[in-house]
């Protein structure tokens, strides 16, 4: 999932929509108030962080933060915005990948989907132990993730329409033998042509995740369906957990 052709060159470059979609001040403004208070007066590692949409305006508050992430695309387009000074990003896989200051991080955090970008589950628990080898003592790792819609799939149809918008359709294919889910994301205008962008994925029941966590010896702390903390239910379509090292 990491690798040039999902998260190249041409991705990085259109990634980022300044002050719309997931850059809106309505998605970003909740998210950054509810890591920061997490954070507290702890330094901050995001996992995936991607062009820094989140890590951004949370080192802007005043917390520290690094990151990792797998495409060098990515973080050249952070690194238009910040330097290494402000925000160090090792470039690597979050399941392996060290951080300088490992073990003194108050909080580890993964956010927009991303732990489904790791398509094993082996990976997937890689990850909270490698969540886990950068945290301090009671430190908290948070994750926010979709729960997946599989109640929308009918016996013998295998995509889901996930949004429909003016110029943009998400369809979703699943595999549901191994759990996989692509997602394809179609761009077009009043024209003939449209733009494709398609990225796999491992969904994890929410469950699942719970039971990754305790392997690498975290507990849930809390979940919400966002991140405002309206409570979760069985109609949410999305949580934030945040689970503490025990
Ligand atoms: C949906 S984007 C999220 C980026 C950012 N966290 C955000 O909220 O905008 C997913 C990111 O995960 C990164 N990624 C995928 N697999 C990875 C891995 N194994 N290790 C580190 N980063 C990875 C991709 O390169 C991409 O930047």
């Amino acid at each position: 999932m990491g690798d040039e052709s999902v998260w190249g060159v041409e991705t990085a470059a259109r990634y980022d929509s300044p002050g719309t979609g997931m850059f809106a001040a309505q998605v970003l403004g909740p998210t950054v108030d509810r890591l920061s208070a997490l954070a507290g007066d702890a330094p901050a590692l995001e996992f995936a962080i991607g062009t820094g949409r989140v890590a951004v305006p949370l080192a802007e508050r005043g917390v520290r933060v690094a990151g990792v992430e797998l495409s060098r695309p990515m973080i050249d387009q952070l690194r238009t915005k910040v330097g290494h000074d402000t925000i160090p990003v090792v470039e690597g896989d979050m399941t392996t990948a060290i951080a300088p200051g490992a073990g003194d991080f108050g909080l580890v955090y993964l956010v927009y989907n991303a732990i489904s970008c790791l398509l094993t589950q082996a990976e997937q628990v890689e990850c909270f132990r490698n969540a886990a080898r950068h945290l301090r003592p009671g430190g908290r790792f948070v994750i926010e993730l979709w729960v997946p819609e599989l109640r929308k799939l009918p016996p013998g149809r295998q995509a889901t329409v996930g949004r429909v918008e003016p110029g943009y359709i998400l369809l979703d294919t699943y595999d549901v033998l191994n759990q996989h889910v692509v997602s394809h994301h179609f761009r077009f205008g009043d024209g003939k042509r449209a733009e494709l962008f398609r990225s796999p994925h491992r969904y994890i029941w929410p469950a699942e995740l719970d039971l990754m966590a305790q392997c690498a010896g975290f507990e849930l702390e809390t979940r919400h369906a966002d991140w405002h903390e309206a409570p979760f239910t069985a109609e949410s379509t999305s949580h934030v957990s945040v689970y503490q090292l025990a």
